[in-house]
């Protein structure tokens, strides 16, 4: 009984390494153990670091470098590309609050700044002409060399990483291989890169540079540098630091695998609170399903004992609820 309660403890107060080292492998047995250890990280703790990603480090240097260069633009320059209906652009201070939240009472903005990414489709593309929602070219800041070049490099290095990450783990949970294409062969991807000012000693309670929530979709990929301030809602309450470890990602499971999996797959709540007196950067990469593809329970966790805890939806259809209330872009 000891035992089994000191690793209970143990796996829900620690954030777990996985290796994802064998992820290029061939063998069936190297990739079942990563998919094993994620779904064993995600249905406990909700919260993973991966390491042996694979990543060249420039890739990773550079998204810094061209996230820092875009932010110390004039505001003016950054305005001239602020936001728009497709969600693509930069997102200023006080800009963003996320009121369907139901883990804290966010009145307050997030205190940071953006810029977003999506997949980038000209009106030639089909996706444009047969008006998908959220379809359209991304704009960019005039005056930052490189920073095109540097963002869709990163983007579609960490498109394939999540392709392959999430592919595994959704055979692991039982979705079969044309229900994975349905939903993820041409994925909902988002880049964000954030700066989060340092905030004041005397707004840590009711002020946050990213206020208490869950991501909307498949996972989250992040890459954080040293300053810290992301936090973990642990299952029983606490709000766990998770700080950048050298060589490593932070990864987490959004609402729509949470969905997908009945629930057991866990879509942690987590926040940024800045108070290192210094500014932090960070850069997100969200890896989504399809805007157009039906979300419902499907593999292993839905069955006859184990009913369908979610009713189906349309992914698009959700995504412009969450966005439509949190941004003045999506109003109408
Ligand atoms: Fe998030």
């Amino acid at each position: 009984m000891l035992k089994n309660l000191t690793l209970e403890k143990k796996i829900t107060n620690q954030i777990p390494i996985i290796d994802i080292g064998k992820l290029q492998s061939n063998e069936t047995q190297d990739l079942e153990e990563i998919a094993d250890n994620f779904i064993k990280a995600y249905s406990t703790v909700g919260f993973s670091y991966i390491v042996n990603h694979n990543i060249d480090q420039r890739i990773i240097d550079d998204i810094f470098i061209a996230s820092k260069e875009f932010h110390s633009l004039p505001r003016k320059e950054k305005q001239k590309i602020e936001l728009n209906h497709l969600h693509r652009g930069f997102i200023p201070i006080n800009s963003s609050t996320e009121p369907n939240s139901d883990l804290a009472n966010t009145i307050i903005p997030n205190q940071s700044e953006s810029f977003i990414m999506m997949r980038d489709a000209q009106k030639d593309d089909l996706e444009v002409i047969n008006n998908t929602y959220l379809a359209g070219p991304n704009i960019w800041p005039e005056n930052v060399i490189h920073f095109k070049e540097r963002t869709v490099r990163y983007a579609e290095a960490m498109t394939e990483l999540c392709a392959k990450l999430t592919s595994i783990i959704a055979k692991g949970i039982g979705i079969t291989r044309p229900e994975f294409i349905s939903l993820f062969e041409v994925p909902t991807i988002w880049l964000r890169l954030l700066y989060y000012p340092s905030q004041s000693q005397s707004s840590y309670d009711n002020t946050f540079g990213s206020a208490p929530h869950r991501d909307f979709g498949g996972i989250t990929i992040l890459s954080q540098d040293q300053i810290g301030g992301l936090q973990v809602k642990t299952r029983s309450g606490e709000w766990l630091d998770a700080p950048e470890i050298p060589g490593t990602f932070v990864v987490n499971v959004g609402n729509m695998l949470h969905r997908l999996s009945n629930g057991f797959l866990m879509s942690t709540p987590h926040r940024v609170i800045n108070k290192s007196n210094k500014e932090r950067y960070s850069c997100p990469f969200f890896f989504d399903p399809n805007v157009n593809a039906t979300i419902k329970p499907l593999g292993n966790h839905v069955n006859k004992e184990n009913p369908a805890k979610f009713n189906p939806m349309i992914y698009g259809d959700y995504l412009k609820n969450e966005l439509s209330t949190t941004y003045n872009q999506h109003k109408n």
